[in-house]
């Protein structure tokens, strides 16, 4: 964690702020932690990052994206569990009044590990400070009592104050909330998965990590719906034999950092990963990142300890990638969710969120049986008994007749189910099939942190000058295409071949201005993957140059193969040298 002012994390921000990948926020107000503003070529690079998702999941996976909105009533988080859980431990300097997350403080000044901060008390976190003698790093003042800080934001709905929203920390409510719908769209079958990629708010603390830590970012969540009885993957065939690097708790919790390299079909034999699905995204997510340009040796799956995973998770994992500056850095993160949310939602909500699955054979059976009174709740619950009978039709009658023998009655929501309103018997049945809560298994990827990671991979530096060598398939600009001078009709023609690529569908730049190594050299840290250069035999035959950022290699190609020959290139499906002939001691 030493700062050097030539550590890559510096001299990347550098280089973003200048070429315009992204820049802090509301500069001309002095600026905001934990909000930047992506310029041109950022944007583009996003974009092309969340294309990438969209194309593994979506295209190939068949998965389905949906969009909702990021205000959310407090009620979906309420019941999710988030107000009660979404909370970091805070320190407030007494002198300065700077906040700093209590658990960060301990890490950077007391080398207490993030997993032993992430499960101390408030008490515990006073009596450390107190130990290490940790004061205001800005200030050197004392604290004040810890306290439990809410990251959501939270604000009204319309002009009523009791209204409350709350900026959503994750995508993944907004598709939960929905389930109904989306399962019907899914043809009511399982196993079906949503995406959903957009903006998450998280009032982080103090975020100092720049886009590792940002108070608005794009959050990619992804939850995988399947029957808990049928969990096996039918894709596992495809990714059995990946290695995945883990980091088990096990492992952790004897203080060992020592990462297995273990196939997925042996993680899931020796139990390492309990769910088949959850194994699988890890698979997918590792590949993700190495066409990203993250090396596999450089990404590991750590796995949380008991009191670091969030509420809603029996076995979690984060995907890290090493980093220059930071060490590791969690990129995206594998839960398995089981039930807990659509349960949660159905209990709170009042709607019935299982599935209906129907058996191979129908079976007879003695079934519990409650069944509303109408007469009787008619006159307790007037205009609502409608909606408690439907209430009480949505769970199990064991579980409404455990509670009238033990309690003398049975609460839902707001009602007060009595003895006698119901009545309660036991009947054979011809049971066709029955009604579930399916279980989901979420990754969830930051695009924002996937975006770093891949600039940190791609900074190259060669003869002074920085080359950002991005995989192809991310590069935000395709193709630069220059004239070598800007006379004789070269210009003309350059345009004319710049025109063709972008009408042909490729992102293309001109640039005429400077000479051709400088535009070359800006080229190269901007990240373009190839350069198109027009010069006077271009005139004659129609062929151009074609340079490698990455190689400085070039080639001699014809203008009317281009197009054909750059979406190959662009594809993957050809390498450099199979685009025209090589110009040799260049
Ligand atoms: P961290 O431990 O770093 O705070 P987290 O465990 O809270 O992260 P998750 O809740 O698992 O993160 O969120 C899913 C993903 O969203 C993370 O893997 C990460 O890539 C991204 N993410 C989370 N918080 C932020 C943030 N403040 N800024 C940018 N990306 C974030
Ligand atoms: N939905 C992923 C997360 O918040 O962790």
């Amino acid at each position: 964690m030493t700062e050097t002012k030539t550590d890559k994390f510096t001299l990347i921000n550098e280089l973003a702020r200048r070429r315009g990948f992204f820049w802090q926020a509301y500069e001309i107000y002095g600026g905001t932690a934990g909000f930047v503003t992506y310029g041109p070529l950022g944007t583009r690079l996003k974009q092309n990052i969340e294309k990438k998702l969209r194309d593994l999941f979506v295209n190939k996976l068949g998965i389905i994206e949906i969009e909702s909105s990021i205000i959310t009533p407090g009620k979906v988080f309420e019941a999710s569990g988030h107000v009660g859980h979404f909370k970091e431990p805070m320190v407030e300097c007494s002198k300065c009044n700077k906040r700093f997350r209590a658990d960060h403080l301990l890490e950077e000044y007391a080398r207490i590990s993030a997993a032993e901060a992430e499960k101390m008390s408030l008490l515990e976190i006073k009596e450390a400070i107190k130990k290490n003698a940790i004061t205001c790093p800005d200030c050197g003042g004392s604290f004040n009592e810890p306290q439990q800080f809410l990251t959501m934001f939270v604000t009204t709905i319309g002009p009523y104050s009791g209204a409350t929203g709350y900026g959503r920390p994750e995508a993944a409510q907004g598709i939960f909330v929905e389930f109904n719908r989306l399962y019907t769209i899914a043809r009511e079958r399982l196993p079906f998965g949503v995406l959903q990629i957009g903006h998450a708010l998280r009032n982080e603390i103090s975020p100092r990590q720049g886009l590792i830590r940002l108070r608005e970012f794009t959050i990619a969540d992804l939850e995988f719906f399947f029957d808990p009885e049928e969990p096996n993957c039918h894709l596992l065939k495809d990714v059995e034999n990946d290695i995945l690097p883990i980091l088990t708790a096990e492992k952790r919790l004897k203080g060992s950092e020592e990462i297995l390299n273990i196939t997925v079909k042996d993680a899931l034999k020796q139990k390492l990963i309990s769910s088949e699905w959850q194994a699988f995204f890890m698979a997918i997510a590792k590949k993700l990142l190495i066409d990203l340009g993250v090396p596999s040796n450089k990404q590991r799956f750590i796995e949380k300890l008991p009191w670091e995973k969030a509420h809603y998770s029996t076995q979690s994992f984060d995907q890290e990638v090493l980093v220059d500056r930071w060490g590791w850095i969690e990129v995206s993160g594998h839960a398995y969710r089981t039930d807990y949310d659509l349960k949660n939602h159905m209990e709170a909500s009042g709607v019935d969120l299982r599935v209906y699955k129907e058996y191979a054979k129908p079976i007879e059976e003695e079934q519990l049986v409650v069944k509303p009174i109408m007469a009787k709740l008619g006159p307790v619950f007037k205009a609502e008994s409608a909606k408690v009978a439907e209430l009480l039709a949505s769970v199990p009658a064991e579980e409404v007749m455990a509670a009238l023998e033990k309690n003398g009655f049975y609460q839902i929501q707001n009602y007060k189910i009595l003895p006698e309103h119901v009545s309660i018997s036991r009947q054979k049945t011809i049971v066709r099939g029955k009604r579930f809560i399916p279980h989901v298994v979420e990754p969830s990827f930051g695009c924002d942190r996937l975006f770093y990671v891949a600039l940190e991979y791609a900074y190259h530096a060669k003869d002074d000058r920085v080359i950002l060598r991005f995989p192809r398939s991310i590069s935000p600009i395709q193709v630069g295409v220059y004239p070598l001078v800007s006379k004789d009709g070269l210009v003309e023609k350059a345009e004319a071949v710049y025109k063709l690529l972008v009408m042909e569908g490729f992102s293309a730049e001109f640039d005429d201005t400077g000479s051709i190594g400088r535009r070359y050299a800006r080229a190269d840290e901007a990240g373009i993957q190839l350069g198109i250069t027009i010069d006077y035999d271009t005139l004659n035959d129609d062929t151009v140059t074609v340079r490698d950022r990455d190689s400085w290699q070039q080639v001699r190609a014809s203008i009317k193969d281009l197009p054909e020959l750059l979406r190959r290139y662009f594809m993957g499906k050809i390498n450099f040298h199979e685009l025209g002939t090589l110009i040799q001691n260049k």
